[in-house]
């Protein structure tokens, strides 16, 4: 299965509302990203995004479809040589390395395109698929914060995974 990296368009917002209009995905993001996730959260996502120079944010493309999103975002101020990496993926594409992928290409290309040194991302600690892909993806576990997470009515851990340049 052959699925890329490309930027957004405005007409992406179909397929975007389509794919990301999920509870299983939901679940394991923040509350930026909603259930039910409407055709005007799409389309706001899609303007917000847009105006981010260089991009930080990339569909992930099957077949000229937005089935999902990866981003990098650089933080500020005593942070500013971190970026947080954030993706999700269509339910209907899990299991085939996709994002493992994407993230190979949005290491090289974070690195390359902001004066960072270190990129890392948070999956709740019931996320094991997003643990699996990061640990595979050569990022290591730094921290584990207990219960700090509040979603759905539930507590979760926070883990942090990082990789250095
Ligand atoms: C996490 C997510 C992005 C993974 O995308 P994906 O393309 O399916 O990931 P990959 O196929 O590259 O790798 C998934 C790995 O996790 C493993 N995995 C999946 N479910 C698992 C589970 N419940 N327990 C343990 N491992 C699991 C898979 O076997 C695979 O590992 P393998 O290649 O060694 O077999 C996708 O599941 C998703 O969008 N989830 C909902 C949103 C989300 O969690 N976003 C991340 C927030 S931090």
């Amino acid at each position: 299965m052959k699925s890329t990296l490309r930027e957004f368009t405005s007409e992406d917002w179909k397929s975007l509302q389509q794919h990301a209009n999920n509870p299983a995905i939901a679940k394991f993001m923040t509350n930026q990203f909603p259930y039910p996730y409407t055709e005007q959260h799409a389309k706001e996502f899609i303007f917000r995004i847009s105006k981010m120079q260089p991009a930080q944010v990339f569909a992930i493309d099957h077949q000229g479809e937005c089935i999902g999103a990866i981003g990098i975002h650089p933080q500020a101020d005593i942070m500013e040589r971190n970026a947080e990496l954030g993706y999700w993926l269509s339910e209907n594409f899990w299991g085939k390395g996709i994002v493992s992928a994407c993230i190979k290409e949005m290491l090289e290309y974070g690195f390359n395109q902001f004066p960072i040194n270190r990129i890392y991302a948070r999956p709740f600690g019931s996320n094991l698929a997003s643990q699996k892909v990061l640990e595979k993806s050569g990022f290591k576990l730094e921290a584990r914060l207990e219960k700090v997470i509040f979603k759905n009515g539930i507590y979760e851990d926070e883990l942090i995974y990082a990789v250095r340049r």
